[in-house]
């Protein structure tokens, strides 16, 4: 392991399941509850701005009653001690990452507790409802959504995002099913360019066979004993 100094590590939903937060694609998971194309597409909220913003308050309140789980606290611990480059590219909207102490955090689908003036372009932080169409505290207009990325819109930083692929010399997947692009191509890129490639999951992705090597288990175990080898080497 001595030659790895830039890691680039992908997170998704598995991370934060063992916090209580749904998946997306499980059975009863939130793509099972909602029609994607209700609530997670400009098109969508444009049809029924309420129901989409109501959908976004109720999650936002329920993100802020759960606790970062021994995978998240693992994270920030490497994040801690590691002296080359890091990089941990969430596609999750919560902030269990930043709560764990974690700072080389990148958010590509944006975050719940932020909320983006249509009008202005600001992004303020916000914790609670924007329902009842609230000011924008920069601007004063009703005009604020989630600043969550929709299916069909750009993820955030991604020149950022391959800049840090470019260099990695290990890039390491953790509980995200490999169903949605870009992130699910992340690994073809980056071993492309030569890095070593992980992945940490409860069962087999979409993707599997495109890693290195591919481990199967619950992330609060899987990522502190990957996090312990890495730090100990
Ligand atoms: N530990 C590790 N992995 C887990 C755990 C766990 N405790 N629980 C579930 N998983 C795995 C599942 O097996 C699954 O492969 O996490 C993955 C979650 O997959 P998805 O629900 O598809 O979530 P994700 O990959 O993050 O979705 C990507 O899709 O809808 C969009 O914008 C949304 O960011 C999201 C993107």
């Amino acid at each position: 392991m001595a030659e790895i100094r830039n890691i680039v590590i992908l997170t998704g939903a598995g991370i934060s399941a063992e916090s209580g937060i749904d998946t997306f694609r499980a059975e009863g998971g939130l793509w099972e509850q909602h029609k994607v194309e209700d609530v997670a597409t400009p098109e969508g909220f444009a049809r029924d701005p309420d129901l989409v913003l109501r959908f976004y308050d109720m999650r936002r309140e329920a993100i802020q009653t759960k606790r970062p789980n021994p995978a998240h606290d693992a994270l920030a611990r490497l994040d801690e001690h590691w002296e080359g480059n890091l990089l941990i590219v969430t596609q999750n909207v919560d902030d269990l990452h930043e709560r764990a102490g974690a700072k080389r955090v990148l958010h590509m689908h944006g975050t719940h507790l932020n909320a983006w003036c249509t009008a202005c372009d600001a992004k303020n932080p916000w914790t609670g409802t924007l329902a009842d169409r609230p000011p924008c505290p920069a601007c004063g207009t009703n005009a604020l959504r989630p600043d969550v990325v929709w299916f069909g819109e750009m993820p955030y930083e991604m020149e950022r995002i391959y800049s840090a692929l470019r260099t990695a010399d290990l890039f390491v997947s953790i509980g995200t099913s490999g169903a949605v692009y870009p992130a699910a191509g992340f690994v073809r890129d980056a071993r492309s360019l030569g890095a070593r490639t992980l992945e940490l999951n409860l069962e087999r992705s979409q993707g599997s066979g495109w890693f290195d090597e591919s481990r199967q288990g619950r992330a609060s175990e899987l990522v502190p004993e990957w996090v312990d080898t890495l730090l100990d080497k």
